[in-house]
Order: structure tokens, then C-alpha cells, then sequence
């Protein structure tokens, strides 16, 4: 198949082809990265910029990785030190990179829909790595490819998603995946972090965890955002965790799903240190397979379709 997509935005607007189709192309580069040298020539010649308006580790880290692993030069950016502190837009802080002949920007900010207003106003190609509430693509694509390879049937496994749901732009991104690849998938969590009429979207709905991990094949934890606890959407950290944390008992009890969390984690509060650190836990899985699945993600939004293997 021949992806035609400039930009990546969100999964909502992708097909089903489309995500599987991004995945079977990270797996050819998850081969790179195990070889002695990791590098193809994929991007030489294509200079990408990292816009980070918000902290991040693993993905700006790995969108980084993953453009030198393609040949590509990377440039970074973050408002820390930088002319955003003087009062200069978005838009603006954008043109003026794109201007240095930048090819391809991986935006992250705080304001949903920041991806999609960049890639109506600017030539270079756009990546969305999480925009406010919105979505966060590489991140539902990186949980799908880790899934994928313990589970190759997408279609009936059943996924189970806990935690603060109406905040989580990793939640709509896995939400939106995972059901157009056939997944049941449950959400779990306090009904004030749930969004309304979030079953719209083909998920079922429940705040009590036992029941959301009756016959699941995978559980995926999501950040308490700490600030949260000052808007009175959560009584206490200790009641959250009480709640809504994985416990070792309750995992083994569930028959042992595997375990996945985007980071970074609160452990203790949202999963228990055995949990994340167990024999279950696929969250350092995630963060390799990351790498594979930017790399796929640029490649093919640049317009690559043959992986020429020599460094
Ligand atoms: N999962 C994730 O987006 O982590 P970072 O915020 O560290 O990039």
C-alpha cells in the first residue's frame, strides 16, 4: 500500500490499513535496530525539528533517535531558553524554523488541535507527539505495535484502558486504534475523569476494576495527573491507588494480563512497583518499539515506500 498522508495528526482520521500498514513498516526497522549498525539511509538529506512546548522524555528522545537512525539531521527546540519566553507565537516560532529549510516538525503542546492548526499554515511536514487532550498517535501506535507482537489478532482481544480518561490524549489515541483494529476494549476509572458519551466511540464503560479485568488479555495504566487532585476530580492519591491502582493480587487473581503504561509512571499510585517491574510488564517493550514506529511514522510521511537496508 502506498501511505499518503503529509502529516500525522491523530489515529482518528486513519484507516485501519492505514495504522496496520505504519506498523508492518516499524517492524522492518525494529529489524534495523537490532543489527550492529542501526542506520539506514531512509532521510539523509531531510533536516527534522523537534518542537517541544511541553516536558517530555521518551518521545522526544526517541523521535530524536529515530530520525538519526533514518539519516536525517535533527534540530531541536523547547520554550525553555527560547523567544517563546519573550512573547513570540506558535505560528510564528514555526515559520521562522521552517525557514532554516526545516523539513518535517514533531510539535508537542499543550493546546489540542495544535498539530492540525500548524499543518494548514506551514510547507514542512507535521507530526503530532501529543497536542493538550487530543491525541497522541506515535504513543496509540507504539502501544498497538507492543500488543501486536504478543497478540497478532487484533480482532476480539480484549483490552482494558484505567485511569483518568477524560484528560488522557494516550487514552483517545489507543481508544481509536484499538477499536477500528476490532479490540474490545473497556475503560475504567472515577466517573468524574470519564468523558461523556465516550461509549459513542465502541468502548464499554465501568468504575469498578475487578470487574474491568475479567477476562483480559491486556491492561494499560495511565498517569494520575497530579494536578487534577486541586479541581476536586479525585478525593486522595491514597484512595485513587486504593481504587484504581494494579495490584499485584488483583493482576494474578485476572489471570495475569500483560501490562503496559505510556510513562512516566507514579509508582505506588497508579501501578505497584511489583507490578511494573514483573514478568507482565511490557512498559519497557513500549518504549523500545517507539523508536521503530517514529522511525516508520517519518519515513513514511516524507514519502518513503522501499527501506533501503545499507548504512
Ligand atoms: N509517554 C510519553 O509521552 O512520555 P513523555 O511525556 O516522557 O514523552
Amino acid at each position: 500500500m502506498i501511505f499518503r498522508r503529509r502529516h500525522l495528526l491523530g489515529l482518528e482520521e486513519l484507516s485501519r490499513e492505514e495504522i496496520l500498514h505504519i506498523l508492518d513498516t516499524a517492524r522492518t526497522f525494529r529489524e534495523v535496530l537490532d543489527r550492529p549498525v542501526k542506520k539506514v539511509p531512509s532521510l539523509r538529506g531531510v533536516t527534522v525539528c523537534n518542537a517541544f512546548y511541553e516536558a517530555s522524555t521518551r518521545t522526544r528522545l526517541s523521535f530524536e533517535l529515530a530520525a538519526k537512525r533514518l539519516s536525517a539531521d535533527t534540530l531541536s527546540f523547547s520554550t525553555t531558553g527560547s523567544s517563546v519566553a519573550k512573547g513570540e507565537t506558535l505560528l510564528d516560532t514555526i515559520r521562522n524554523i521552517e525557514a532554516m529549510r526545516v523539513d518535517m516538525v514533531v510539535i508537542r503542546h499543550s493546546s489540542s488541535g495544535a498539530a492540525h492548526y500548524l499543518a494548514k499554515r506551514i510547507k514542512a511536514r507535521v507530526i503530532n507527539a501529543g497536542d493538550g487532550f487530543h491525541e497522541h498517535p506515535t504513543q496509540g501506535l507504539l502501544d498497538l505495535y507492543t500488543i501486536r507482537e504478543r497478540f497478532p489478532e487484533l480482532n476480539g482481544l480484549r483490552v482494558t484502558i484505567v485511569g483518568d480518561i477524560a484528560h488522557s490524549r494516550v487514552a483517545r489515541s489507543n481508544i481509536w486504534a484499538l477499536v477500528k483494529c476490532g479490540a474490545r476494549v473497556t475503560l475504567c476509572g472515577p466517573s468524574t475523569l470519564m468523558p461523556a458519551e465516550i461509549e459513542r466511540t465502541g468502548v464499554r464503560v465501568t468504575n469498578r476494576l475487578e470487574e474491568a479485568l475479567e477476562e483480559v488479555q491486556v491492561v494499560m495504566a495511565l498517569r494520575v495527573q497530579r494536578e487534577r487532585m486541586e479541581g476536586g476530580y479525585l478525593p486522595s492519591m491514597r484512595e485513587y491507588a486504593r481504587t484504581f491502582g494494579l495490584r499485584s493480587e488483583l493482576l494474578q487473581k485476572a489471570g495475569r494480563p500483560l501490562v503496559m503504561h505510556p510513562g512516566p509512571m507514579n509508582r505506588g499510585v497508579e501501578i505497584d512497583p511489583e507490578v511494573a517491574d514483573g514478568p507482565d510488564s511490557m512498559i519497557l517493550d513500549q518504549v523500545q518499539n517507539g523508536v521503530a514506529v517514529r522511525m516508520a511514522v517519518l519515513f513514511l510521511t516524507w514519502g518513503g515506500s522501499e527501506i533501503e537496508m545499507g548504512a
